[in-house]
């Protein structure tokens, strides 16, 4: 807007002083100052253009940071380790309980059965004899949300 009011004065400058007919260098200077006038209004065009481009993008990082957050929340790593999970449960050993790795072994494709089991829903296949040790942790996650059980059941079922 700022740029064709200009560019419009600029015409009328020189049409003016082409009226005038005595002196054409008037019209030469007004047709340069034009030009330079448009010069800079795309200049500035140009600029507010990156501006918006720059926040644009901060934005987007923002957005990034948001979804890495929400994602870490059901962290199911994070969840086996932070409720004393691996306390009992070696990755690839055994130790009070089977290996990580020998239950992703038995759930292997079988998610919803390994889920139903830490809803308290399911029936031990891993080490049924020993149930009594491993019964009272599914009081925690039977408290979980359905989101968190399924991070640790893909966290489980990750372990090779
Ligand atoms: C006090 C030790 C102990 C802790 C703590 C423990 N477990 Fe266990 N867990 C066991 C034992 C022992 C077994 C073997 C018995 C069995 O198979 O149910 C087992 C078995 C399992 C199984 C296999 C179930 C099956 O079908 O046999 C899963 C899955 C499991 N635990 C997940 C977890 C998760 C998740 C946590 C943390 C919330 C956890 N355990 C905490 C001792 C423990």
């Amino acid at each position: 807007m700022k740029k064709l009011g200009l560019l419009m004065l600029a015409v009328l400058m020189i049409s003016l002083s082409s009226c005038g007919g005595d002196d054409a260098n008037k019209a030469k200077d007004a047709a340069k100052d034009a030009v330079e006038t448009t010069k800079e209004a795309a200049k500035d065009a140009g600029e507010a253009v990156k501006e918006a481009a720059d926040k644009t993008a901060e934005a987007a990082k923002d957005a990034v940071e948001t979804t890495k957050e929400a994602v870490a929340g059901v962290d199911g790593q994070g969840l086996f380790k932070s409720n004393g999970c691996a306390a009992c449960h070696n990755v690839d050993k055994k130790t009070v309980g089977p290996a990580v790795k020998e239950i992703a072994a038995k759930y292997a494709g079988k998610k919803d059965d390994l889920v139903k089991f830490l809803k308290g829903e399911g029936k031990a296949i891993v080490d049924p004899a020993n149930f009594g040790t491993m019964k009272p942790n599914l009081e925690i996650t039977k408290k979980m949300t359905d989101d968190q059980v399924g991070a640790i059941a893909d966290y489980m079922l990750s372990v090779k």
